[in-house]
């Protein structure tokens, strides 16, 4: 296992306990992508054919051999200009504004532990437990050189991806294109599976065969985005959640992205992932490196499933950090959407009074504490506190939360400023607009700059000065406004095209101080629910608020779908009130419950106006999401049904050892006179297990392939839990 080379070949294969990954520098020293999937125990470079096709040109060392064609072979890195067709990794105007890059093998290295990217957030690991493996690319003509770096996570069948582009010329280079990973897959015959949605409904996978062409997904909002979420998956046509071959992929960043697939004339797959060309340049002067975001990549031979248990478990160690990435998290109540704008101290003190009551943990004000913030429309960016809500400041009602036994967290939207603000008032150019220009508003507000020093150092004194002020334990940090008008005024018009990626280079700066003076705040990421739900700000924050629609019907779904990639633990999920707000919809307490326990768990709404038969449901609600927090965060999560096809939605959760295992779901629409439903959960056949709350004991076969009787239904939105514990161990 590890990293494999034979120099005299320059032939190098990765291997993981599963996978194998395999590359090779040729006589021309172009470097070929030659396999990545199950181990073969080979060299794959037998599968690779050299086809004449017609207009598809050979490199001029190849003389001839018109059969020696970088438009048909798989290219590790393909760059653009000399004669791949196909889409490329990076692309490049030199000084001469000549764009052609012939990027050739120029060595090798192997380290152990796991590189980091200089201003990134990147997978970590400890030192024995990852290895990266670096191999150099070079332009003679211009001294551009490409380092690929490869981050080797063996026991979780875990490969990162990242470049460096280094300017070794005598003049500066303007990149256009840096993508953070290229993948070709010569054989086979392939569907993909994307994330697509939109505010209040995000990250549906959308699966379809590949056509020949591009087919792309992105966005160019400043942000990972509600539409389209950076990450993907490439799928045989057979492949379910416990069959088939997958591959999947994420990026580990929160701008503006772009996974394109084109599928070539000759069939062969190509992926290329990585910041968005459309909303992206870098000047490189000379002696200048560019990194690109990190992109994290697994294969499964056996399914979806086994891909999603890679990524939760790389991003529950390995990305998220910090005091609560593996801690419990504690039980929230959020005051949004029991208030909204329209609260003082006395309420919220209330809130918590009726919270503490029934068990919840801490108390998080939201949206309206600060400025002048009665609405939308002001107040951002003057993050003092509003005495005429919070008579006496934060740390009055703060010390009132504590002597509940709650600890208090606070919402903050940083990266946003009101027009109506003090802040716009003074420095009307921190906020993101072109000069002569109006501005879009997006709800009501501007976006600050967050390229700017000054403006990172305001945003994290005054954060620090709240913080410092009242013992505050939580920061959820909205964001709600996708960015268009990009203008810097502090940047040449030469550079303005590179506001985008500094715009995320700054707040991962600004996140980076706050989670290092601050240890001990967790914090949850938001952008008007799951605007910003990726790799990136899990890396500072250990969850996100999933999305703005706390509909348990719609949750789970959008759930359904983020657990592709993230794991439970990151998924920020609450019981609301019902009529729902968002759609209008009434489903049972205990369904709401079920659906917010596939996340962190907490509560939106006022308890005090719940019945006492509601009221006591939450307490035990809360009671059990703390029993079995470690089998639910910690433990495997199995999608047993897709809730976007079927009429039930179903997920398991189990131990390593499979020897407990929980179901939750729901069924949606009741039906007279209905067949039982048999739900087939993932368990050990070999062992024997007990459903609680009967004594029957069955196998692990029986109930996997025969399946759990359900029992008969009743109303639309029904909850189903069901515990089974393996038998010698009960
Ligand atoms: C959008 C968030 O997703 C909501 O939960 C809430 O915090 C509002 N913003 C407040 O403005």
């Amino acid at each position: 296992m590890g990293i494999n080379v034979n120099e005299k070949e320059r032939y190098f294969s990765i291997t993981t306990r599963n996978t194998e990954y395999q590359l090779k520098a040729d006589r021309f020293g172009v470097l070929k992508h030659l396999w990545y999937g199950g181990k073969t125990g080979c060299d794959m470079e037998y599968l690779l054919e050299y086809p004449d096709v017609g207009f598809s040109g050979a490199i001029y060392e190849a003389d001839n051999d018109r059969t020696y064609s970088l438009d048909t072979m798989p290219l590790e890195y393909p760059c653009g200009g000399v004669g791949d067709f196909r889409i490329s990794a990076i692309e490049v105007t030199h000084a001469d504004g000549s764009t052609a890059l012939d990027l050739r093998y120029k060595g090798y290295c192997v380290k152990d532990g796991k590189y980091d990217i200089p201003g990134l957030p990147a997978v970590h690991a400890e030192k024995t437990k990852a290895q990266t493996f670096e191999i150099t690319l070079c332009d003679t003509a211009t001294d551009t050189e490409v380092i690929l770096r490869y981050g080797v996570l063996e026991e979780l069948d875990i490969i990162t991806r990242s470049a460096e582009i280094r300017n070794n010329g005598d003049s500066p280079i303007f990149l256009k294109k840096a993508a953070s990973f290229s993948l070709d897959v010569p054989y086979g015959n392939w569907e993909w599976i994307h994330f697509q949605g939109r505010h209040t409904l995000e990250r549906l996978p959308e699966r379809a065969p590949l056509i020949h062409g591009i087919q792309e997904s992105s966005n160019i909002r400043g942000a990972s985005s509600h539409q389209q979420n950076p990450s993907f998956i490439i799928c045989s046509p057979d492949c379910g959640e416990r069959y088939g071959k997958c591959y999947g992929a994420f990026l580990v960043y929160s701008g503006s992205f772009q996974t394109q697939i084109e599928l070539d004339q000759l069939n062969q797959t190509r992926a290329v992932m990585g910041i968005n060309p459309r909303l992206f340049g870098w000047k490189l002067n000379v002696g200048e490196s560019f990194h690109t975001p990190e992109a994290v990549m697994t294969y499964s031979g056996s399914g979806f499933s086994k891909l999603s248990h890679n990524f939760h478990k790389v991003i529950r160690e390995n990305i998220c950090r910090g005091k609560y990435k593996l801690a419990e998290r504690p039980v929230l109540i959020n005051n949004w959407e029991a208030t909204y704008f329209d609260f003082d101290a006395n309420k919220i003190q209330t809130i918590a009074e009726n919270a503490a009551a029934l068990g919840a943990d801490m108390l998080v004000l939201d949206d309206g504490w600060f400025g002048k913030r009665d609405s939308d429309c002001s107040g951002l960016g003057d993050w003092f506190v509003n005495e005429k809500k919070l008579p006496g400041g934060l740390g009055t009602l703060v010390e009132k939360v504590k002597a509940l036994g709650m600890k208090f967290g606070l919402w903050f939207e940083p990266e946003m400023v009101s027009e109506d603000s003090e802040l716009y008032r003074v420095h009307p150019d921190w906020a993101i607009k072109i000069p002569d220009r109006k501005p879009t508003r997006g709800r009501y507000q501007l976006v600050l700059d967050m390229s700017r020093k000054d403006v990172r150092d305001y945003l994290y004194d005054s954060i620090a000065a709240i913080l410092k002020s009242a013992e505050i334990s939580y920061i959820k940090w909205d964001a709600n406004r996708s960015i268009c008008d990009w203008y810097s005024g502090e940047l040449s018009a030469e550079r303005q095209d590179e506001l985008p990626h500094r715009y995320i280079l700054g707040l991962y700066e600004l996140f980076e101080r706050l989670n290092t003076d601050f240890p001990n705040v967790l914090f949850e990421g938001c952008s008007g629910g799951g605007g910003r739900f990726d790799a990136g700000m899990l890396y500072y924050c250990p969850q996100i608020w999933c999305s703005d629609d706390t509909d348990a019907f719609e949750r789970a779904k959008i759930q359904y779908g983020t657990s592709f990639i993230y794991p439970i633990s990151t998924i920020g999920s609450h019981v609301s009130v019902v009529p729902n707000h968002q759609t209008g919809r009434i489903t049972p307490i205990e369904t709401r419950a079920v659906t917010a326990m596939a996340g962190s768990f907490g509560y939106e709404l006022d308890l005090g106006t719940l019945s006492d038969e509601e009221k006591n449901a939450v307490s035990e609600q809360i009671k059990r999401f703390k029993k079995y927090d470690p089998l639910i965060h910690g433990g495997r999560y199995y999608r047993l049904s897709n809730p976007t096809t079927e009429n039930i939605a179903l997920w398991e959760y189990a131990s390593e050892d499979m020897s407990e295992v929980l179901i939750h779901g729901m069924v949606f629409r009741t039906e007279p006179n209905m067949k039982c439903i048999a739900i087939k959960a993932v368990l050990d056949p070999e062992c024997k297990y007990k459903i609680s709350g009967s004594t029957e004991v069955y196998t692990g076969a029986a109930l996997m392939n025969g399946g759990i009787l359900l029992p008969k239904t009743w109303g639309d939105y029904c909850p189903i839990e069901i515990h089974l514990i393996k038998q010698n161990i009960e």
